[in-house]
């Protein structure tokens, strides 16, 4: 049986608009996301009110191509949103409001880095009509934010947090990384008494990684900090998940946990694992239309440029061949806690689902009832799983 022919026809996916903001005040040793210092940009002509004018221009040209679809979620990330002011990322609701209708109800979020934030400034963003605020809180120890090169100090997530509620933000994330060289099982304990004190209602944690041409690259090949190690970031991704299951959150995808029951899950995200449509705007931004795949150029200079030209930011495009959609549906769906349905596997993957139940990494119950959900230790072992079921031979 073909890919496609497993896969239900879907009626229209929910669509979302992602904004990218590809400024920071400094940057991070471990990020390499799409993000620029001022001195790095000094030179080139971008600007935050350049980035905004050509921000305006791609929403334009957004609703030219898509239509008057309806948006049910927008997610501002970046960099550093929260360096734009309340101000400004207001302009940028009213410039999606300006091109799209906003579905009653619809999510809208922003990234903000907790130095950056104050009592006014999430009252800008209530008054502009932001539901969901997400802080980058990484850790509460202060080594631990010291070989992250975080510039806030270890209060200061979780006194954003408390800000932004009381200034009637419904949702709040806070951001965890967790396995960072030099940290503890006890500072991770301490970060999530921190974290539940904030009385936030979702929290993501991602063990850090050590990408490729960062700082923090560099000074792990050089021998002044260890690699991370895997062993470490499974037993601290078991204490996080059993003080926030214990605290009342639930995990719905591998990295993140919400309060059952309040929409407090990242519906942004969930449209991202579950297929959905999306127009990323903004420098470096991937967008996913009707099956389409494309990605703008990187410098917000150049990104600038195309549009003031009125053209398009476009950097590159592709068509996921069934393959391709069915190795992405297998690698998304399988890490959520809704289970990735039995009926979207050939038969080798079913082949291979069947014995990962047998090995414990699967739940038998979801499973008997047509959905591959992972265990607790299926979790921790989430890549191998997915690899299993992508790489299993066809039964004879
Ligand atoms: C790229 S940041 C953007 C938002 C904001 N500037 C901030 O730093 O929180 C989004 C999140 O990605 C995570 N992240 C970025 N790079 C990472 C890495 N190398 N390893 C693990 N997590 C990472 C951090 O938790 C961070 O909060
Ligand atoms: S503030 Fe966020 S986006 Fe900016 S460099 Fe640090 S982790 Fe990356």
């Amino acid at each position: 049986m073909a890919h496609s022919d497993v896969v239900p026809p879907s009626i229209e996916p929910p669509f979302g608009v992602y904004v990218h903001v590809p400024f920071c005040a400094s940057r991070c040793g471990y990020c390499d996301f799409n993000t620029y210092t001022a001195s790095e940009l000094d030179g080139s002509g971008a600007s935050p009110d350049g980035w905004l004018e050509a921000v305006r221009a791609e929403l334009a040209l957004a609703a030219r191509t898509v239509g008057p679809r309806p948006v049910e979620t927008v997610f501002i990330g970046g960099g550093t949103p929260s360096l734009l002011g309340a101000e400004r990322l207001g302009l940028v609701m009213d410039a999606i409001r300006a091109e799209f209708p906003l579905a009653p109800g619809a999510e809208v979020t922003t990234e903000s880095n907790p130095e950056s934030t104050s009592p006014e400034f999430f009252a800008g963003l209530a008054a502009a009509g932001f539901t969901r605020v997400s802080l980058g809180m990484q850790s509460a120890a202060q080594h631990v934010l010291a070989v992250l090169d975080r510039r806030h100090t270890p209060g200061r997530a979780v006194e954003a947090a408390k800000e932004a509620r009381a200034a009637g933000i419904g949702h709040v994330n806070l951001d965890l990384i967790y396995a960072t060289p030099g940290e503890t099982d006890d500072d991770l304990h301490r970060s999530l008494d921190a974290v539940l004190d904030g009385g936030v209602d979702h929290v993501s944690a991602y063990a850090l990684i050590v990408e490729d041409g960062t700082a923090l690259a560099r000074r792990v090949r050089r021998g002044e900090l260890p690699a991370p190690d895997d062993d470490v970031a499974a037993t601290r991704y078991e204490i996080l998940d059993s003080r926030l299951s214990e605290a009342g959150l639930r995990w719905y995808e591998v990295s993140n946990w919400a309060v059952p029951d309040r929409d407090a899950a990242c519906r942004h995200n969930l449209g991202y694992w579950r297929d959905g449509d999306w127009w990323g705007v903004g420098p470096g931004a991937h967008s996913h239309v009707d099956g389409a795949r494309w990605w703008n150029v990187k410098h917000p200079a150049r990104y600038a440029a195309a549009l003031t030209a009125g053209r398009t930011p476009e950097a590159g495009r592709e068509e996921l061949t069934d393959s391709e959609r069915y190795t992405e549906r297998v690698m998304l769906r399988l890490r959520l806690a809704e289970g990735l349905p039995l009926d979207m596997l050939d038969a080798a993957g079913r082949g291979a689902v069947a014995v990962a139940v047998d090995d414990g990494l699967l739940e038998p119950a979801p499973f008997d009832a047509g959905r591959a959900v992972l265990t607790p230790r299926g979790r921790l072992l989430a890549d191998r799983v997915i690899t299993d079921v992508l790489t299993a031979p066809v039964p004879r």
